[in-house]
């Protein structure tokens, strides 16, 4: 069985991304690494905890990444992030704090330490800032050639960004680490807002969860229902909620969900489209490319995944 490392920012999207994981059977998930950006890193690993709680999953073990890029000396939630996420990250519906702690050990060592254990069965999936991975890369760059795969949600390619013209939001967080990941060599698929925000969730879906009756089930709809709100505002004209993080969990374990196109990309780090997603011209005409950027999805075919797997694991939590 495939191995399976979340990196959150944990998120509405990051919450319905950890439920995708524990309701596929493909995939063990071993670990969370924490990082921060919808919320500071110590909600988000307080979030993780309680989540894998409720869903029945208290064996998931968080690590603890960085708190900020390296390039910055903190980090502060944007309000836009507390507006579509909600201040508790999750929301703002209440769930028991945890028993657990996070572990000791570093996301950073973690990271290298599963590559170096679990190698080619083992799939990264970062679905915040990249800090933890370009960090884990700085090193043991040797990883890069051990790693299964990384997918990543995060960039736009042939989409304008959701932080400006040009920057989806986790690349903007830390770009400098994007860009060292992107130039890595690793094999890295982008899972950006050229497909995820194709694929949406309404009301009509957050019934059926409520329907089940369960504390988990009525936790998902509720948490989702914020978040469908919120774009409400900020998006009107998409008529649904975008499912970022989980999608990339889907093309983790089922890569025909899209269609990619093999590129080299860069993220522009200088000058006034700083966080851009792009290709790289010096290495336009390499051969090999280590990366894949999804262009194209079976919404229909995802969706379906989306609510099978959620609701028998929001059940099953009871
Ligand atoms: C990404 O940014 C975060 O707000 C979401 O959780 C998702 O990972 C979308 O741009
Ligand atoms: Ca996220």
């Amino acid at each position: 069985m495939k191995k399976m490392i979340l990196d959150l920012d944990t998120g509405v999207d990051d919450t319905l991304a950890i439920s995708y994981a524990l309701g596929s059977p493909e995939v063990e998930l071993i670990g969370i690494t924490g990082t921060y950006g919808n919320v500071l890193l110590e909600q988000g690993m307080r979030n993780d905890l309680a989540i894998t709680d409720l869903l029945g999953h208290s064996e998931v073990k968080v690590y603890p990444g960085l708190p900020h890029a390296e390039k910055a000396d903190s980090f502060s939630v944007l309000p836009v992030s507390e507006f579509i996420h909600g201040k508790n990250g999750i929301g703002d519906i209440e769930i028991p704090d945890s028993s657990r702690r996070p572990e000791s050990q570093s996301a950073v060592d973690f990271i290298i330490d599963a590559v170096k254990t679990y190698g080619d069965d083992l799939v990264y999936v970062p679905t915040g800032p990249m800090t933890n991975i370009a960090a884990a890369l700085r090193k043991a760059p040797e990883i890069k050639d051990r790693i299964g795969k990384i997918v990543l949600m995060g960039g736009a390619l042939t989409v304008c960004g959701n932080v400006s013209a040009w920057t989806e939001a986790n690349i903007s967080q830390d770009p400098d680490a994007a860009n060292e990941l992107f130039r890595s060599g690793a094999p890295v698929t982008m899972v950006g807002l050229d497909v995820t925000l194709q694929t949406l969730l309404t009301y009509k879906e957050t019934k059926r969860w409520r329907d089940l009756g369960t504390k988990a089930s009525t936790f998902l709809a509720d948490m989702t229902d914020f978040y469908i709100k919120a774009y409400e505002t900020t998006s009107p004209h998409l008529g649904g909620c975008g499912l970022h993080d989980p999608l990339a969990v889907a093309v983790a374990i089922d890569p025909t969900l899209v269609t990619t196109l093999p590129i080299n990309m860069q993220v522009d780090v200088d000058g006034p489209t700083r966080g851009r997603t792009i290709g790289d011209n010096t290495r336009l005409n390499d051969s090999h490319k280590s990366m894949q950027v999804a262009v194209g999805v079976d919404v229909q075919r995802f969706l379906d995944e989306f609510m099978t797997r959620i609701s028998r694991l929001a059940e099953q939590a009871g």
